[in-house]
């Protein structure tokens, strides 16, 4: 989620754009995904103390956003940066141009989405950084405004089929929860434990405020830390104590009771959805993504003030931190993977838990959902990651 205000660093940075058809193609080991210009920007400016040389390659590639036309890459091309717009339709579109482009080899490309988000101050706290393993779409239900439903609804939001809240949805248009690899958000954690994550005493006032609430906040009174727990997208920016906690409850139904609700931001399920359709064609593999989010700003009020005014307070000073821990954590992940490239990334992290979206696609039974849904031969079946051996290094290399 974003806050209504934001800083613009300028950069120094000199560089060359071409056209996709002007160069080689490029085979990025890292494909950083940013959502709007300050969370690209941190990379821009820090990205020389990874010591992997600057983001200073643009190439132009038909169907990206016309605010962020470029991929950033690296001279070598080891790494990427690429900024896909806000919302769920500008992810889908830009991720979708990404993926098809000629001009780039994905398929052994690792995804760091990154970006900030509002945070679940019972699972986390302003500046924190999650790494999450569910995506849920929360927004994909019928609304009602509460005002005109019979008082025991207990939110106006009531799932696809369904006549009330809390129940499975009985329809399902297949972004309403993915799942990536368990084994590599684990090892993207040990990197992500060698960050430093920077504080500032005005969170720390700000997050004291929710001392009130008892021990059920009290990651959110700690300062920032890594997190492994779940990421919601909605392109309605919720913000409240009672829709909070309605999605808070809608995340554990949808991931029958794996997922754990800690983000919300505007994006990721629309990328995700992407990334799937991209592997059933085996241009991408979708057992390669990392998702990284960092609170800006708590979804819901401390206990003495309204949601009104938590919403449109712009003091809670957490969005330049969440950006410094982006990259201070982003960073670390980004520098894991390129340094044991060779050993470890280039072939693959195995996953051990199911990945893929609510259908199926990519084969195998999801952990969550009313089962498989996507047909057989509908593109996913050479391409499913479990038929898929990893390609063999030769020995020595490491
Ligand atoms: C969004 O993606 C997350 C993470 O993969 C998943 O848990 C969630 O169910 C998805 N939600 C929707 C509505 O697609
Ligand atoms: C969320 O679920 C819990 C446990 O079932 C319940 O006590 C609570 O009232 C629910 N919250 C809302 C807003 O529906
Ligand atoms: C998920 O929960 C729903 C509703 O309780 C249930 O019908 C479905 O079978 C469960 N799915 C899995 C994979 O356990
Ligand atoms: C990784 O392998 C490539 C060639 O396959 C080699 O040029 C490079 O030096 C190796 N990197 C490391 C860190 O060993």
């Amino acid at each position: 989620m974003k806050i209504l205000a934001y800083f613009l660093w300028t950069s120094a940075l000199v560089s060359t754009t071409l056209l996709a058809q002007d160069v080689a193609r490029v085979a990025p080991k890292v494909m950083i995904v940013s959502m709007w210009t300050p969370e690209a920007e941190i990379w821009y400016r820090r990205f020389s103390e990874l010591g992997m040389g600057e983001l200073s390659l643009r190439i132009t590639l038909p169907g990206l956003s016309m605010l962020y036309p470029d991929v950033a890459c690296t001279q070598d091309g080891f790494v990427c940066q690429l900024t896909i717009g806000e919302g769920e339709i500008n992810a889908a579109a830009s991720m979708m141009a990404l993926a098809l482009s000629p001009a780039l080899d994905l398929t052994r490309t690792y995804f760091l989405i990154a970006g900030i988000a509002g945070v679940n101050p019972r699972h986390a706290t302003l500046g924190s950084v999650a790494l999450s393993r569910y995506a849920i779409q929360v927004g994909l239900q019928y609304e009602i405004d509460p005002r005109s439903l019979p008082a025991d609804y207990p939110t106006g939001y009531i799932p696809y089929g369904r006549q009330r809240p809390y129940e499975y949805p009985l329809i399902t248009y297949g972004t309403e929860v993915f799942e990536v690899n368990a084994n590599l958000r684990d090892a993207a954690y040990e990197f992500a434990l060698r960050a430093s994550l920077v504080d500032d005493e005005a969170l720390e006032s700000y997050r004291a405020q929710y001392e009130p609430a008892g021990d059920s906040y009290r990651k959110g009174l700690l300062p920032p830390t890594v997190e492994l727990c779940d990421t919601l997208t909605s392109d309605v920016y919720f913000s409240g104590s009672i829709l909070s906690e309605v999605f808070e409850n809608t995340t554990t139904i949808w991931t029958n009771g794996t997922g754990v609700y800690c983000m919300t931001a505007q994006e990721d399920n629309a990328t995700l959805e992407v990334l799937v359709r991209a592997a059933m064609s085996n241009l991408v593999d979708f057992g390669r993504i990392v998702i990284l989010r960092s609170g800006s700003n708590f979804d819901r009020p401390p206990p003495d003030m309204s949601d009104i005014d938590h919403l449109t307070r712009t003091n809670q000073n957490g969005f330049a931190t969440s950006l410094e821990n982006i990259f201070n954590v982003g960073g670390e992940i980004v520098r894991g993977i390129i340094h044991e490239w060779n050993c470890t990334f280039e072939n693959g992290i195995p996953a051990d838990n199911y990945i893929g979206d609510i259908f199926g696609s990519l084969g195998g039974t999801p952990d969550f959902g009313l089962g498989p849904v996507t047909l057989p031969g509908a593109g996913a079946s050479s391409s499913s990651r479990r038929d898929r051996r990893p390609r063999e290094v030769t020995a020595g290399e490491c």
